[in-house]
This record gives structure tokens, sequence and C-alpha cells, in this order.
């Protein structure tokens, strides 16, 4: 009987369509009015401005004259982008409102904008595959408006896999264990909101020093988390991660994290490294592992069969999802 040999599952093969959801685009800190910038996110180029109104603009970068890059060396007009090539410019809306050199705008003179948001310090666009409007809207982090918090602490880093399997960590507590060098697989729970939407992870993490730490991790979806860490009454500290997905297989992450004033200085920069020296772990299996689409899992496993389940709705159902 002749056997068929499967084709070997690689990164390119294997990894997940890009998702739906809100994803940042740049720290709001990063774009003053006036200014512009090139983005590339989802495997596309991108030109992101701020007009002298303070709006931010996120747009397709190349000029649908003779497509010259909007982001580089782009002028921000009053409330428009003008084209360094030959001046044409672009209104927030993406139509063309001016040609230097001529009186008729042709009427396919328009560059796509992707809807975006603004919060939480960051620049968010909203992506759909079929690039339908948002369906649902920016959780808030009020600890960064709130005088009883440190002002926030920043880090970015590009890691090497998809926003799938960065989230899907959270979801895995054995991987603790091997990885990350605990002793024990941390007693972990995860749950659903009823309407489906949020993922809950709550766990007691020995922090070491007899400090039992109550962490609790809301995912709202693909790239984007909020962890809340609490050791004691007001001992607290929060961190936000979101995503810019830069391909299928890379993804930026931004870190936001700000503590209550009373732990300030037992926790913060320090804090902050631990995170980082954590994603260093990780890094040699995220950059080699494959995303298997349908992983045998064992009885144990059922966070992450839950994981899956919810992420489902993140994805059409021609890749694999459920989503609309
Ligand atoms: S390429 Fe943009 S104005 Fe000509
Ligand atoms: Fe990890």
């Amino acid at each position: 009987m002749n056997q068929i040999v499967e084709p070997c599952e690689s990164i390119i093969n294997t990894t997940p369509e890009f998702p739906m959801g809100w994803f940042s685009v740049a720290k709001s800190r990063d774009l003053q009015v006036g200014e512009v910038t090139r983005v590339f996110a989802f495997d596309r180029e991108l030109a992101l401005y701020r007009t002298r109104n303070g709006v931010a603009v996120i747009q397709d970068a190349f000029c649908p004259h003779l497509g010259a890059h909007l982001g580089v060396n782009g002028k921000v007009v009053g409330e428009s982008l003008q084209c360094p090539f030959h001046g044409w410019r672009f209104d927030a809306k993406g139509d063309c409102v001016e040609i230097p050199y001529c009186d008729a705008i042709p009427d396919r003179a328009k560059l796509r904008i992707w809807d975006s948001v603004e919060k939480n310090g960051e620049i968010y666009m909203w992506f759909h595959p079929q690039n339908t409007a948002p369906q649902f809207e920016l959780p808030d982090f009020p600890e960064l408006e709130d005088p009883n918090w440190t002002s926030p602490r920043y880090h970015e880093i590009k890691i090497p896999a998809s926003m799938q399997d960065i989230a899907e960590n959270t979801c895995d507590p054995v991987h603790f264990r091997y990885v990350h060098r605990q002793p024990d697989t941390p007693p972990s729970e995860v749950t659903v909101d009823e309407d489906g939407r949020t993922l809950h992870l709550r766990a007691d993490v020995d922090v070491g020093g007899g400090v039992i730490s109550k962490l609790h991790s809301k995912v709202f979806q693909m790239g984007l988390a909020f962890v809340r860490n609490v050791y004691g009454p007001n001992a607290e500290m929060v961190v936000y991660n979101s995503a810019q997905p830069i391909d299928r297989e890379t993804t930026l992450l931004r870190w936001t994290l700000t503590v209550r004033r009373e732990i300030e200085d037992l926790a913060g920069d320090n804090v902050m490294t631990g995170i980082i020296e954590g994603i260093q772990q990780d890094m040699p299996i995220w950059e080699n592992k494959v995303h298997k689409r349908k992983p045998i899992f064992c009885r144990e496993d059922q966070d992450l069969v839950l994981f899956r389940k919810w992420a489902r709705q993140f994805y059409l159902p021609e890749a694999g999802g459920t989503g609309s």
C-alpha cells in the first residue's frame, strides 16, 4: 500500500490569518501635532499623522497618483496630508482635496482610511479581514488617570510569533514549569464572560518572600490584555499589553505598567525587567514553533481548549473561525 507523505508544517504554512480587533499602531506621546510617520502593520505600509486639530489619522501609505509613500516626508497641512512628490493633498476621510497645479480632481483620487481610536495613551486601528466597521469597543484603563497610581512605564518588544500564540501563553500554566523554571504549575482558572467576549485567567502566584499575588488577566481579543496583580491592600499593579501585528509571524508588543503609589519603591522598574526576562525565556519556543491548527490535547489541557474555542470568534469561517 502506498502511503502519502504529508508536507512538513512550517511557520509560514500554519500561522493564523490576521484576526479582527483593535490594534495599536503607536503610543500617543510619540505622535505630536503636525507629525507624520510610517507604520508597518498587517503586512502593509501605512501612514500615520496628527492633524493641526490633534486628530490621529491612519491611512494606506501609497499615493494614488504615482505611488509616493505619504508617511515619508508627507506634510501635515491643517486637517490634511500633503504628498511629498507632487503636492496632492488628502483629507482625513481619504479624499483628495487639492492638486496644486490642476483644478480638476479625479474621482478616484482617494486613499483608504482605517477606523481609529485614541485611548489609554495609544492610537489603535480597527482591522477586519473584510473591512467591516468596528464591532466592539476598546476597554478603559482608568488607573492611567488616577493620581493614586504612578505615571506609566512603557516598553516595546518585537516578538517572532503571531498574536494568537502570544495570547495562548496566558492560558498555558504548564509551560511556566518548563520554560520559566517555576517549581510547580501555578493553580489557575480560566473562564469566559457570559457573552463570550472576554477571557479571564485568575491565579495565585508565589512571588517570593512569602508573598502571594492574586493575578487576574483579562484578554479582550487577540493582542489586547490587561493584567492586575494584587499583593495586599493598596498593593496593586496593572500591566496592559497591546499588539501591533507586523506580519502574520511577527508582533510588536507595547507594554504599559502602573502601580499603586504605596508600592512604588518595591515594584516598578524591576517588574518591567521581570516581564522582559520572562518574554526572553519564551523566545526560543516562539521563534521555532509552528502554530498547530489542530493540536492534540490531553485531559489536563482544558484551559487551552477553552482558549482555542474563545479565539475562534476573531477569525472568519474561511480561516477556521466563527466570526463574521
Ligand atoms: S505621487 Fe503623490 S502627488 Fe504624485
Ligand atoms: Fe511564557
